[in-house]
């Protein structure tokens, strides 16, 4: 990368982005995460929209390249093997090539899909390519794990919050007692204490090597795995994503009625997210039937639903005043706050452009430019990292990450005065 000092937020912005790119396909960050993630590498897609739209695009056809049979759309595909990564591909043995992990992320591409499609006067081809595989994965999604109604997830991986509160009572139940010897990598890169537990990896390992010695098989890991929680994050992401791709598929002509059926079977189970005990969605352990209990950044991708109340409100006011940067992944209130441990309560950036999607769709223009302006305080103060403590902005986790750079140019950045030396 050039001498990153002397380039305006923008500059550096492009030139994480270009650093991370390793052809058709962008790592998060090199080091601690040096392959291509799902919901990563279309973020990564829509910062690119901004400068080279083909570029976009491609980002996109090179993670659909690797969806399964069945749909299914891995959470990393492993180009190219780096010892640097634990755990890699000798352990989730996926036969495939390149080779994959087991299980999905946030499905994001919809929604992106149709930003990148606003920004670019001549995508409608390269989504009218795209349209069959995203529906397929949505199709995945609606049949293998819309079962019950709200999105099952079998992983916390899967939910794209590691570890944040919501899966505590679904990984208690997971023996991680048998998983044996195993050297991490991520502490070797970032400060252990930003990341999940050694109790959380044993646990994480054991629900993998069940959905390993299936040989994936979805069926026999939904009925019979260790671990399966509804999450309100992907249930809201997905139903936006239904949204934006029927869309999509109106633009091109497609008829979009199956897509409609599942928009409306998936907003018709949001009851049973909801746990008046505390007002709020709550993530729900599908095996016991029991709540979370907790309040974080799930429940409030509601915004990004249309699918706010104001019993939610009420929480997203006191949480978010209760902070110097919205919005914290976890509620500060909340005796298992921990303002800069992964998933249990920092500023994720990126999911604050989700959020941000849906308080403009619903006209709230002013919580979206204070969510803006925090947001793009903590980017021009401190760096691209990947998140940031709610109260005094320490930026934590990896740095020059490709997600930050792409919410900078695509949304954080945008009206950012630069301040002279
Ligand atoms: C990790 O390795 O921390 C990833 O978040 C798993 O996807």
């Amino acid at each position: 990368m050039n001498d990153m000092k002397y380039l305006t937020l923008n500059e550096k912005a492009v030139a994480i982005l270009q650093s991370n790119d390793r052809g058709g396909y962008t790592v998060p960050t090199s080091g601690l995460y040096p392959y291509q993630w799902n919901w990563d590498s279309v973020f990564a897609a829509w910062g690119f929209a901004t400068f080279d739209k083909p570029r976009a695009w491609d980002e996109l056809d090179t993670l659909f390249a690797s969806q399964w049979d069945d749909g299914m759309v891995p959470h990393i595909i492993f180009h190219q093997d780096d010892p640097g990564y634990f755990p890699g591909p000798d352990m989730w043995q996926v036969n495939r090539n390149p080779a994959t992990s087991g299980i999905s992320q946030p499905p994001v591409a919809a929604t992106l899909a149709r930003e990148i499609l606003a920004m670019d006067p001549d995508g409608l081809d390269r989504v009218r390519a795209l349209f069959p595989k995203i529906k397929a994965w949505h199709r995945w999604w609606a049949e293998q794990r819309c079962s019950q109604g709200p999105v099952a997830i079998t992983h916390p991986w899967e939910s794209g919050r590691d570890n944040c509160p919501d899966w505590d009572i679904g990984m208690a139940n997971v023996d991680g007692s048998n998983v044996g010897d195993y050297q991490r990598r991520d502490t070797g890169h970032v400060d252990a204490s930003m990341r999940p537990g050694k109790e959380d990896y044993d646990r994480y390992l054991a629900i993998l090597y069940f959905g390993r010695d299936t040989g994936w098989n979805q069926s026999e890991i939904v009925a019979n795995g260790p671990f399966l929680m509804a999450d309100p994050g992907i249930t809201f992401i997905l139903l936006r994503a239904h949204v934006d791709l029927i869309e999509i598929g109106r633009q091109l002509g497609e008829d979009v009625q199956e897509i409609e059926t599942w928009a409306a079977a998936l907003r018709s189970s949001l009851p049973m997210i909801w746990n008046a005990d505390i007002g709020a969605y709550d993530a729900r352990d599908l095996r016991t039937g029991t709540f979370s209990g907790n309040i974080g950044s799930g429940a409030f991708l509601s915004l990004l639903a249309d699918e706010s109340t104001p019993e939610l409100d009420t929480h997203l006011q006191r949480i978010w005043d209760a902070v110097a940067y919205g919005i914290p992944s976890f509620d500060p209130d909340a005796v298992l706050f921990d303002p800069r441990r992964y998933w249990r309560g920092p500023t994720w950036p990126v999911v604050n452009s989700l959020i941000a999607l849906g308080l403009r769709r619903a006209g709230r223009f002013e919580d979206e430019a204070r969510l803006r302006r925090e947001t793009a305080q903590l980017i021009s103060k401190h760096g691209f990292f990947e998140y940031f403590d709610p109260k005094d902005a320490t930026p934590c986790g990896g740095n020059d990450f490709t997600w930050t750079a792409a919410i900078w140019l695509t949304w954080a950045g945008r009206d950012f005065q630069e301040e002279a030396d």
